[in-house]
Formats: structure tokens, C-alpha cells, sequence
């Protein structure tokens, strides 16, 4: 870490990149915030938007027009660019798009010796950050994908309504696949520490609620596209909780996509897991008790990525 502050490099500033930077510099976290956009004229404009912003904070941040150079002294790399998300039906299109980017921008970041945490949320995140660790040659717990944290922030929220809660009462996780075969994993859904069933009792066929639940979940990025052309406020507080985890090394258990080498019966990919993210990374993954049924969806949603990662090499052997 940088004795004298925390650098920031950010990489694509479209809506996910314009909305991670704008709820960084409110954070106060970083202390330089460089960012890089093929596309110049978007990226100056954000920098000189966001220096405005940075004025009326508590604790200013330096946002500037980042170079590859700034990576050299960088405490953290954040990956923002992707294909637009108004192409997008399903997030597999993407891999071919976003693995060519990796291409292009991570030896770029690599040749200015950079050493550090790499987080993203470029899509398909659990590919592409495979396709990252391999490109970079970074050790696997040195990139952090966002895997199912906004998935999770969604089954949260939708219970919390449910029983006209808090939010912050609710302990309930997505895992697997940021995508169609996410696992809502109601073994592990509580309010404080009182199991949902008992909440369920007035929903009538309990079954069908909770497979009403995951197809919202699943479904509700295509809606938000459909009504403005991208979401991008919740991905970007996500970010932002990475980011506090990272520079701060909070040892904070997030739903990450993380890379597996036996956890959950499962090796040799990325995938949203609950892991302890801090300095390192990906520090740890923890396993939670989950039911056969779970287990089941788990390891076909895992099946599905090593299939999907398959379109990435076909682009890495090119
Ligand atoms: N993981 C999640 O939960 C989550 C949620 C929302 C969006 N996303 C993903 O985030 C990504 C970005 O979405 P968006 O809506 O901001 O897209 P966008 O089209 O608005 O922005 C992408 C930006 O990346 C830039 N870019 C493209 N290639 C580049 C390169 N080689 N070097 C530097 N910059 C480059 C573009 O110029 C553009 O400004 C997509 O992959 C999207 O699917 C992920």
C-alpha cells in the first residue's frame, strides 16, 4: 500500500465506471482516482465533473485523466469497461467482447509492474475474471470479481419487503453465476438469526414464492436495462464496499466471485462465493451448510461457467 495515500485506477468509465467513481469520491476512500477510457473525451469529462463533485466532500479526492503509468504506484486496479449493456440479451455475448479487452488493457497495467488487487465488474464477471487471472499471471486471490454481490443485495431486498423489514436484518446470499444460473440459497435466509420459513407461513404455495424470487433476482437487471439503458447505482456501491474492504483491510465476508480450488466440491473457476476480502484479495471462502437441491444447482451453475469459459479461450488461442 502507498505510504502516502490510496490510488485508485479505474479502467472504463461508461455507467458502471462514471457511477463507481462518483460513489468513490462521496466515500472519501481514495485519495487519487485515475481514470482511463479509450474513449477520451468521456473520460476527461468525468474527471473534470467529478473534481466539482469532490469539492463538496468531506475528504477531497484527486480524480484525474489516468495513463497506464499510474498503475505503477496504484493500490488498487478497478475494471469497468464491457460491452454496452443496451446490447444486451444475454451475458454470455459479452464474453468474446470483454475477453478482447482484457487483452488490451491488462499487459498494459502489467508492463507499468503492477503487483496489486485487480476488482471488477466487467460482464460475464465470473469468466472474465478467469480471463483476467490468466492474462495478468496475478495468484488467483489477487482478483476479486463482483460475482453475486448485487444478486444478493437483490434477494435481500425482496425479503425485506416481504416482511417489512430493515434490509440490514437480513442475512440471505446468492451463489454461483452472476447470470441464469444463480442459486438463491434459502437454507441460509434468517432475520435475525429466525429462519425465513417462518416469515413464509401467509405466502401460500412456499415453493413457488421462493422460485418467484430467484426469477426476479435473475430478471430485474433486464428490466432496469429495458427502462434507461443500463443499471450501474447498485453494481457501483457495490464497488464501493470492495473497495473500503480492500484499502482497509477489513476482512469484510462478501459475496465475491472467487476462485475455487475445492470449496463447495468445485475447482478451477471463478464464482460468487462468501469470501473474506481484505489487503489480499480474495483472502479466504467460507463454506456454508447448503442443501442437496442447492449443491445441485451449484455445481450445474459451475458446469455452465467452464462452458462459457471455453468462448473466452477460443478468443485467448486467437
Ligand atoms: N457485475 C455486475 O453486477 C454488473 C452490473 C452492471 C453492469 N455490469 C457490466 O459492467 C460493464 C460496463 O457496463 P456499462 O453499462 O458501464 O457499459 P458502457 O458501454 O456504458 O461503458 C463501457 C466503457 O468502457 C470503455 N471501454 C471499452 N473498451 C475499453 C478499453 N479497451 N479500454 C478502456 N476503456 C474501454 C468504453 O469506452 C465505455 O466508456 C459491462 O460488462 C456490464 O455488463 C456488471
Amino acid at each position: 500500500m502507498n505510504k502516502l495515500g490510496r490510488n485508485v485506477v479505474l479502467i472504463g468509465s461508461g455507467f458502471v465506471g462514471s457511477s463507481y467513481a462518483y460513489a468513490l469520491v462521496n466515500s472519501g476512500l481514495a485519495t487519487k482516482l485515475s481514470i482511463i477510457d479509450i474513449d477520451e473525451d468521456k473520460s476527461i469529462a468525468d474527471v473534470n465533473d467529478l473534481m466539482d463533485a469532490s469539492c463538496k466532500t468531506e475528504c477531497p479526492t484527486l480524480v484525474k485523466e489516468g495513463s497506464y503509468e499510474d498503475c505503477k504506484d496504484a493500490d488498487l486496479v478497478v475494471l469497468c469497461y464491457g460491452n454496452s449493456q443496451k446490447n444486451l440479451t444475454n451475458r454470455l455475448d459479452d464474453i468474446k467482447i470483454a475477453t478482447r479487452m482484457v487483452l488490451d488493457t491488462i499487459p498494459k497495467v502489467m508492463e507499468n509492474g503492477y503487483d496489486g488487487i485487480i476488482l471488477l465488474a466487467t460482464n460475464p464477471v465470473d469468466v472474465i475474471s478467469k480471463v483476467v487471472q490468466e492474462v495478468s499471471g496475478l495468484d488467483h486471490n489477487k482478483i476479486v470479481g463482483s460475482g453475486t454481490n448485487l444478486d444478493t443485495a437483490r434477494f435481500i431486498q425482496y425479503l425485506a419487503q416481504e416482511v417489512s423489514c430493515n434490509p440490514k436484518d437480513v442475512e440471505a446470499y446468492v451463489l454461483g453465476e452472476h447470470g441464469n444460473s444463480s442459486v438463491a440459497l434459502w437454507s441460509n435466509a434468517r432475520i435475525k438469526g429466525i429462519s425465513i420459513d417462518k416469515f413464509l407461513k401467509n405466502v401460500g404455495d412456499g415453493e413457488k414464492f421462493k422460485e418467484d424470487v430467484l426469477e426476479k433476482i435473475r430478471d430485474k437487471a433486464f428490466k432496469i436495462i429495458k427502462g434507461k439503458g443500463a443499471t450501474h447505482f447498485g453494481i457501483a456501491n457495490c464497488l464501493v464496499d470492495f473497495t473500503r474492504a480492500i484499502l482497509l483491510d477489513e476482512k469484510r465476508i462478501i459475496m465475491a466471485s472467487a476462485y475455487l480450488d475445492g470449496e463447495y466440491n468445485n475447482k478451477g473457476l471463478y464464482t460468487g462465493v462468501p469470501t473474506v476480502i481484505g489487503a489480499n484479495g480474495c483472502e479466504k471462502i467460507l463454506e456454508m451448510d447448503i442443501s442437496k437441491k442447492e449443491q445441485e444447482m451449484f455445481d450445474n451453475s459451475c458446469k455452465a461457467l467452464e462452458e462459457n469459459y471455453k468462448l473466452a479461450q477460443e478468443v485467448l488461442g486467437e
